[in-house]
């Protein structure tokens, strides 16, 4: 047989791979998106839902755990999602330039498609409280930002009334398109699983993220997509739990910096979720924070920042309610290569430093 004539045989023959076009392309009829409406995208969605078993073995009784790790966005978190969304309808609308409050993931993410949607980005940040992956990541896309000496809340009351003052859009999660693009991924967990999950596990900051994968469940519920709908279980830091303990934190600390919030904007939306659905909110401390990031970085390959592991963490704290046979999503919001401090702060790992470029000294330290 000619080469040529081989080589086509193998290509025709080679798995093709599906074409992912991001997810408004993906869930166009679910979106507030028209034939007008210009698709800025950087390819975000699609991500692995995961089964994580030294998760469900911590549990017992039959429970099934998985990960939706939306850390594999392209810039590293579930920003991307909403981002995608808020972009397009910016763009749509002429607009020139956006702004955000952020803990660094929204930033970003902001900065990012901004950049891809030919707009000016403005970012307001807590100074020394955002980590260092996303800081460079907004400074690599090109916003301009400004660090404040004051936390998100604060950041975030500027900028609601900068964008009502100047022709500047909003695209914190206060901007209703950024829910709609976010609840995307409650669709494609349950295409994944063919049902919703019975829960949800999910950290909440300023609560957005949990309004917008119940409004993902819903939707698909009634469109008769999933036979059940999941009882949402958020999860705060102990040190910045207004949910949980149902009032405003003004000074709040935590060592999961992106969720270091005390007075969320999406709170009333957040605990209809919790009532609709019959879920609960948690707080978790930071040491078991860092417990459960350990925990998947070393027993499933999952690096995740820190303010993701709530949801594992807190999992973990409740487990003792997990009925028989349950399927569990915990959602990992973001990457850990986000924050490079705090990992090599909080690992057991064994790192060897100063070692002579020698086999024979290489060869002692490994202690044969
Ligand atoms: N996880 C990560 C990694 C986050 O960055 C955030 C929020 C959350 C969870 C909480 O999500 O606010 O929708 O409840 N980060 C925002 C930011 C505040 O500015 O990047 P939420």
């Amino acid at each position: 047989m000619a080469f040529s004539k081989k080589l086509k045989q193998l290509f025709s023959s080679a798995p093709k791979k599906n074409k992912w076009d991001g997810l408004i392309e993906a869930y166009k009829p679910w979106l507030p998106v028209t034939k007008n409406t210009p698709i800025i995208t950087l390819k975000e969605g699609a991500t692995p839902l995961i089964e994580v078993k030294s998760i469900a073995n911590r549990i017992g009784k039959g429970a099934k755990v998985y990960i939706k790790y939306d850390g594999l966005n392209p810039t590293g978190s579930f920003k991307d999602r909403g981002m995608t969304m808020a972009i397009s309808k910016a763009k749509e609308a002429g607009c020139e330039a956006v702004i955000c409050a952020s803990t660094g993931n929204t930033s970003a993410s902001a900065a990012a498609y901004a950049t891809k949607g030919g707009m000016k980005s403005f970012v307001v940040i807590p100074d020394g409280y955002v980590a260092q992956g996303k800081l460079a990541q907004a400074l690599v896309y090109g916003a301009e930002v400004i660090a404040i000496k004051g936390n998100f809340d604060k950041a975030l009351d500027i900028v609601r009334e900068l964008s009502e003052k100047y022709p500047i859009t909003l695209v914190n999660s206060v901007n209703p398109y950024r829910l709609q693009g976010q609840k995307t991924a409650a669709f494609e967990i349950v295409e994944n699983l063919g049902d919703a999950p019975d829960w949800l596990c999910i950290p909440m900051g300023n609560a957005g993220n949990i309004t917008a994968y119940w409004m993902g469940f819903k939707e698909f519920f009634h469109a008769k997509k999933s036979k059940q709908l999941p009882r949402m279980m958020g999860f705060q830091a102990s040190g910045s739990a207004p949910l949980v303990e149902n009032k405003i934190i003004n000074n709040p600390e935590t060592i999961a910096t992106a969720i270091r919030i005390g007075n969320p904007v999406n709170k009333e939306k957040a605990l209809l979720a919790k009532e609709s659905s019959n879920g609960k909110f948690t707080s978790v401390t930071d040491s078991e924070i860092i417990e459960s990031y350990k925990i998947l970085g070393r027993e499933e390959g999952i690096f995740c920042e820190p303010a993701s592991a709530a949801s594992v963490a807190g999992l973990l704290k409740v487990k003792d309610d997990v009925p028989k046979n349950s399927t569990i999503v915990c959602v990992l919001t973001g990457n850990g290569l986000k924050d490079p401090d705090c990992a090599i702060k909080n690992n057991d790992s064994i790192f060897h430093t100063g070692i002579d470029p020698e086999i024979n000294s290489i060869i002692k330290t490994m202690g044969f």
